[in-house]
């Protein structure tokens, strides 16, 4: 199976103990549960590096995505990051020296996008408002630059409010909504620095 997704009741105590050195490392109070109950864009984007820069591959991301998931859930957190004058996309943070963006959304209308992947990068994607119906493909057909690839549909399931899911490089997806959504997304690179091939689902 080509994608993952992190559970936020699967973080270990490890986990939970790293967050909250880091937390108490960036500035946070000797109070470890408020450090994870309420924490800065800082302390959020310096364990993410932190994960990264220890695991660099999946193993990290998947962290990341645990870290994603307990800071959705986090009121204060989400609140300070997206609100009403968010646009569909704001990079938050970038690493300077791993490159990784933390990105806010906040989308309107409907829409259903065409199934991609993120080029050589990965991405996670952090439900924090409203429902995303997101499919997963296999590839039937390389792309190239000039012929769309060929992708086939494999599943379709909802991010909800507090989930995040981790598309590693090549993981095709699609997603969808049908009313108002608002997400934290992490991109393994600045997306708007990669150009990105087209594929259509048969
Ligand atoms: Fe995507």
């Amino acid at each position: 199976m080509n994608w993952a997704a992190c559970d936020g009741s699967a973080r270990s105590e490890s986990d939970l103990e790293q967050a909250c050195k880091s937390s108490r490392r960036d500035g946070g109070t000797n109070d470890a549960e408020n450090d994870i109950m309420s924490q800065s864009l800082e302390q959020f984007s310096a364990q993410c590096h932190d994960a990264l820069k220890a695991e660099p591959g999946p193993a990290g991301r998947r962290k990341v995505c645990e870290l994603l998931q307990a800071a959705l859930k986090d009121e204060s957190f989400v609140a300070k990051n997206l609100d009403d004058t968010t646009p569909e996309r704001k990079i938050l943070y970038e690493d300077p020296e791993l490159s990784f963006c933390i990105l806010a959304h906040s989308y309107k209308g409907p829409k259903e996008s065409s199934p991609h992947d993120h080029g050589p990068s990965w991405a996670i994607y952090g439900q924090a408002a409203g429902e995303t119906q997101m499919s997963d493909f296999e590839l039937v057909e390389r792309a190239t630059p000039e012929t769309p690839g060929k992708v086939r549909k494999l599943r379709t399931y909802k991010l909800t409010p507090g989930v995040a899911h981790l598309y590693n490089e090549g993981d095709l997806h699609s997603p969808k909504r049908d009313g108002p959504t608002r997400l934290i997304r992490i991109e393994g690179v600045n997306m708007d620095t990669v150009k990105r091939l087209k594929f259509e689902a048969v």
